[in-house]
């Protein structure tokens, strides 16, 4: 059994993902993690040093590595995973893996983000929070059409980490 969270930045993938995985006793596995670990270095360092482009290369190269491993697991994906190459395909056309879409309103999210924006490079320069709040509702809606295609989508609302490990 592989199942992997995807959703926006925010959405709480990692506390979620860890919960899930205590309670069905699998390891927990973090993309970005798996990244820095091969990297060396952390996810902002690899956008500023490297690009964008690069990050989303190896992204993709990781995950279908994790995949393709002889295990189950429980994988937090980052919030731009499904969004590139074809990861959206590798994420719902397998039959041992099971993506879950956690969505999250755009209003909790940016009161979320606005906290923690300094350690993502794409939101880190969004100053106030109505400029994140237009930049997240732009970035949503370019994304949803990747995160809609996820195995089972889950509306966190204002659930707790159990409930929505629960369902
Ligand atoms: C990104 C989300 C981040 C990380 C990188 C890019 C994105 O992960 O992969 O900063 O494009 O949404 P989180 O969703 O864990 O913040």
């Amino acid at each position: 059994m592989k199942i992997v969270l995807i959703g926006y930045m925010g959405s709480g993938k990692s506390a979620i993902g860890k919960k899930l995985a205590e309670v069905l006793n699998l390891p927990f596995k973090d993309l970005d993690t798996e990244i820095e670990n091969r990297e060396g270095t952390t996810v902002s360092e690899i956008f500023s040093s490297r690009g964008e482009i690069y990050f989303r290369k190896i992204e993709n190269a990781i995950l279908k590595e994790i995949l393709a491993l002889d295990e189950s697991f429980v994988l937090a994906t980052g919030g731009g995973t499904p969004c590139y190459a074809d990861s959206i395909t590798v994420l719902t056309n397998r039959d041992n893996v099971t993506s879950v879409y956690l969505k999250v309103p755009l209003e909790v999210l940016t009161e979320r983000l606005f906290f923690e924006k300094d350690s993502r490079p794409l939101l880190s320069h969004l100053e106030t929070k109505e400029l994140l709040n237009d930049f997240i509702r732009k970035h949503l809606f370019e994304r949803v059409y990747y995160y809609n295609q996820a195995n089972k989508i889950v509306e966190v609302e204002d659930k707790s980490i159990d409930e929505v490990v629960k369902e």
